[in-house]
């Protein structure tokens, strides 16, 4: 069904790119030859994890992911993140999130895990999501602005995740491994883990400070040479190039490519920004 709707939204935007094409074929094949990307040489996505309490089987994080790109989206269908638990940790409850697949919870009796995979890949929910299931940053399915877009809270997107069977002191817990970000097309690659400073908290009234228990750090960087073919005709081109598309009008996971934006909570403005042909057209999957 997926493979459906990436088809005939193509032809919707194949017009558009048309136009746009011989415009952007140097630049295209400028950013594939060099192994870093040009426009955004230092950008990156860091991902934080900060452990904010300890449980009697594990703990309690809260994960930031933030685009410190100045100029590329994350554009629907969104991010997904994954990693690789250390052992046997499983994932109680997430909130703001979900893994895509539950995984093996057999040997559990009772109350059982919201995801036992070992490596689970996690997805931003809907807009629309009911008030208790959602927590700062999420529900804008897995789209986030560039931060040059000059706001951090469309930025960055935010989870809570109740970790399981997992160490429960600094010195017992196993940070993950294999990270990885994914996004339509591909192209980041994410670092090891590395155990940071912990987190500072500022209340909103800035008159307290609390702080994260552990933190550590995960930082994925862009290269056009990893990015698989587009899936759409102009999606490299009007990711890199927003200054210059007029593929505006299919940008936004508009019901229709002949309308303005349809925006979707807070993906509205970052949809705006995104120019990005590349994104789904709910209404074309039956
Ligand atoms: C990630 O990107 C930000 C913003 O460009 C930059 O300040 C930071 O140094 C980068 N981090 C790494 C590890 O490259
Ligand atoms: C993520 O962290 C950044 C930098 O500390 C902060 O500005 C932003 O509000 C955080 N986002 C969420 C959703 O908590
Ligand atoms: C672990 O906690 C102790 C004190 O509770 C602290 O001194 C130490 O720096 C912490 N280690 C890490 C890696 O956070
Ligand atoms: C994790 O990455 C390491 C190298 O960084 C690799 O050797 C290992 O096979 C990977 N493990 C999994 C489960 O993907
Ligand atoms: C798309 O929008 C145009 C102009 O608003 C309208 O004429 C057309 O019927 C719409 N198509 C669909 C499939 O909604």
């Amino acid at each position: 069904m997926e493979k459906k709707m990436r088809k005939s939204q193509c032809v919707v935007s194949k017009s558009i790119a048309k136009n746009l094409l011989f415009l952007f074929v140097p630049l295209l094949c400028f950013s594939i030859v060099s192994s870093y990307d040009s426009l955004d040489p230092y950008g990156n996505i860091t991902i934080t994890w900060d452990i904010m309490s300890w449980t009697p089987d594990g703990y309690v994080a809260v994960v930031n992911i933030s685009n410190e790109q100045q100029f590329r989206p994350v554009s629907e269908p969104g991010w997904k993140l994954g990693w690789t638990w250390e052992r046997q940790e499983v994932i109680w409850i997430m909130v703001g999130a979900q893994s895509i697949t539950q995984g093996d919870c057999s040997r559990f009796k009772g109350i059982i895990p919201h995801s036992c995979e070992r490596s689970p890949t996690i997805v931003d929910l809907l807009p629309g999501t009911p008030y208790n299931d959602q927590i700062s940053g999420c529900c804008r399915d897995g789209v986030l602005a560039p931060m040059g877009f000059g706001d951090p809270y469309l930025s960055t997107a935010g989870f809570q995740l109740t970790v399981g069977a997992a160490g429960n002191t600094n010195k017992t817990v196993r940070v993950p491994k294999n990270f990885t970000f994914g996004v339509e097309g591909g192209g980041y690659t994410c670092g090891p883990a590395k155990i940071m400073r912990p987190t500072r908290f500022f209340t909103p009234d800035g008159r307290r400070v609390t702080q994260a228990l552990m933190t550590w750090k995960v930082v994925c960087t862009y290269s056009a040479f990893l990015v698989k073919k587009p899936v759409c005709c102009v999606s490299l081109s009007s990711a890199d190039h927003r200054l210059s598309s007029s593929c505006k009008d299919c940008a936004c996971g508009c019901r229709n490519a002949s309308m303005a934006c349809t925006g979707k909570g807070g993906a509205e403005k970052a949809c705006a920004f995104a120019f990005s042909c590349e994104m789904h057209q709910p209404q074309l999957s039956s």
